[in-house]
């Protein structure tokens, strides 16, 4: 089953949206497979956003990112990858359609609440980078014959 990753950035949390976002994502029908909340350390966040590194906004991205705690997610379906990012929205909030949570919540690109994985590729490797394999929780949700024909 598809896996993807999603990380409630720094100004989420401070904001007092986790329970918003898990909760769009647990009322699509993803599962919850993974979950943690931490300080995230320099060398995971310049590795994790490392395609950027070359970027202007790259320094002011990592220190970002460890400024606070971030929320740490895993779920699975599905299709989760390319829907995931459209529950997300555009990256910057100020294009994000109304009904994604970049779109409802966010008004600028360095503030923009949310990280998901753009690929399937991208989700295996980021998981790995962001969870030990015994932090994944295997189970089932009494739920899925609702969700899934
Ligand atoms: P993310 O990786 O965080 O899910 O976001 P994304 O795929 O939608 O966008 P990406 O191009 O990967 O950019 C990563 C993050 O860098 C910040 N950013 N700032 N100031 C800027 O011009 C700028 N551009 C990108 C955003 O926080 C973006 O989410
Ligand atoms: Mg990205």
């Amino acid at each position: 089953m598809e896996r993807t990753f999603i990380a409630i950035k720094p100004d989420g949390v401070q904001r007092k949206l986790v329970a918003e976002i898990i909760g769009r994502f647990e009322q699509k029908g993803f599962k919850l497979v993974g979950l943690k909340l931490m300080k995230v350390s320099k060398e995971l966040a310049e590795q994790h956003y490392g395609v950027h590194k070359e970027r202007p906004f790259f320094p002011g991205l990592v220190e970002f990112i460890i400024s606070s705690p971030v929320v740490a997610i895993v779920l699975e379906g599905d299709g989760v990858v390319a829907a995931g990012r459209k529950i997300i929205g555009a990256t910057n909030p100020l294009n994000s359609e109304p009904g994604t949570i970049r779109g409802d919540y966010g008004a600028s690109i360095g503030r923009n609440l949310i990280h998901g994985s753009d690929a399937i590729e991208t989700a295996q490797s980021e998981i790995a980078m962001w969870f030990k394999e015994e932090e994944l929780v295997t189970w089932e949700p009494t739920m899925t014959k609702w969700i899934y024909e």
